[in-house]
């Protein structure tokens, strides 16, 4: 498919992309997944001699979670346990010199990619071949390796331009998150594949859904795409309650996909049979689907539903998870979320966790990752993948013949 760490040598001048796009809390950048994973890619780059310079971005201009790269330098270098020194530049003078006098086993991390013009436009990898960004970069290397699945269905400059220009190879966390993340599309099951299907963007789900058919034999609904598809089949459930605004306008804008959903694919559709909310004393209760009033706010599937969808996992082949069950932060409110990923964990099954927060519980709750086959620290690129859409920047790497 594409070329890897193993085919480049020893020795070299690297650029490689990385996603470290985190959480920013009052200015401070959160650490998280994305740095072990990558730090893996980077530590074989030192470990085999090369002189490595890092490219990343963080938020988008106009967000408050768009800042420098700086604080990444010193959360990478902890991973990788070498030193990463920063540039606060990109392709300038600045950025130029610190390339040119790293020596082997050197780190570099450039300014946050996206506070070059030349980056975020979404145009075809030609288009960026050709900007005065890669043209100035691309010289100071003799490959590119991309490691940023995460952000791989953005066609932005540091993703499609390099490999038109530089011979490419994919890092450790791009193989491993391929593999995995297109397994539904590209792999037998020797038995069902089920799908857990939950979060907050049902509509992201919904797309899934669509997408896929005869390639699921069943789909566990929580979350608030659960909640819409309860209220699809008649329940009073999926309806905002108060000043919230979660429910209808995800309903308004999908209701008759899931109403065709519901009637083509109902027999493979396993919804909440009840629901867990909080008391007055903050406790949680939990309350069969048919006894839920249309103001009642609901937090978490019940603890019927997990025996249930637990059996079904039991029996699966493959499990792919995209998106919580609950609003599993709350610890009250986490047993659903965390009850189906102990059921997956305890089975002998093909498991993908994915969806940005579902793998978080992952890490709040003390699992294991080693009792999932890959644990995905993407998103969007997740999705797409499920959907067996084409990430641009995947594609342009498989294409590389440089
Ligand atoms: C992510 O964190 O989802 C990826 O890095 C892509 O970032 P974006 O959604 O801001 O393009
Ligand atoms: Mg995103």
């Amino acid at each position: 498919m594409f070329k890897t760490l193993d085919d480049i040598g020893s020795g070299k001048r690297v650029l490689v992309r990385l996603d470290l796009n985190s959480p920013v809390e009052d200015g401070i950048v959160k650490d998280n997944r994305r740095f072990a994973r990558h730090a893996r890619t980077v530590r074989e780059l030192v470990e085999a001699g090369h002189r490595v310079v890092v490219m990343a971005h963080q938020g988008r201009p106009g967000r408050d979670s768009f800042v420098s790269l700086d604080q990444h330098a010193d959360l990478l270098a902890e991973y990788v346990e070498t030193p990463v020194a920063f540039v606060d530049d990109i392709c300038g003078e600045a950025a130029i010199d610190a390339i040119r006098s790293l020596d082997a086993g050197e780190v570099l991390l450039l300014e946050n990619v996206r506070m070059c013009d030349d980056e975020l436009p979404e145009k075809p990898p030609e288009e960026h071949a050709d900007s005065e960004f890669v043209r100035t970069l691309a010289p100071e290397f003799d490959c590119y390796v991309d490691d940023a699945y995460s952000a791989a269905h953005r066609s932005h400059a540091s993703l499609v331009g390099f490999p038109l220009v530089l011979p490419s190879y994919a890092g450790r966390v791009m193989q491993a998150e391929y593999e995995a993340n297109t397994s539904i599309a590209n792999r037998e099951f020797d038995g069902p594949v089920t799908m857990v299907l939950g979060g907050a963007k049902a509509t992201d789900v919904i797309d899934v859904m669509s997408a896929l058919d005869d390639e699921i034999d069943h789909y566990l609904l929580g979350g608030i795409v659960g909640e819409l598809f309860l209220r699809a089949a008649g329940y009073d459930v999926g309806y905002d309650v108060g000043d919230g605004e979660l429910y209808d306008h995800q309903w308004e804008n999908n209701e008759a996909r899931i109403r065709d959903l519901l009637a083509e694919r109902g027999n493979r559709i396993l919804l909440p049979v009840d629901l867990a909310y909080e008391t007055d004393d903050g406790e949680r209760a939990e309350i069969p689907v048919e006894g839920v009033e249309k103001t009642q706010p609901l937090l978490d599937v019940g603890s019927q539903t997990v025996e249930r969808y637990a059996d079904v996992i039991e029996e699966s082949a493959a499990v792919f998870v995209k998106g919580a069950l609950g609003v599993f932060e709350d610890e009250r409110f986490a047993d659903g979320t965390v009850g189906l990923l102990e059921a997956i964990a305890t089975t002998d099954c093909f498991s993908v966790i994915g969806g940005g927060d579902t793998s978080r519980a992952i890490e709040l709750y003390g699992l294991d990752e080693e009792y999932f086959s890959h644990v995905s620290i993407a998103g969007g690129a997740y999705v797409r993948a499920l959907t067996g859409q084409s990430l641009p920047a995947v594609e342009v790497m498989a294409q590389d013949d440089c």
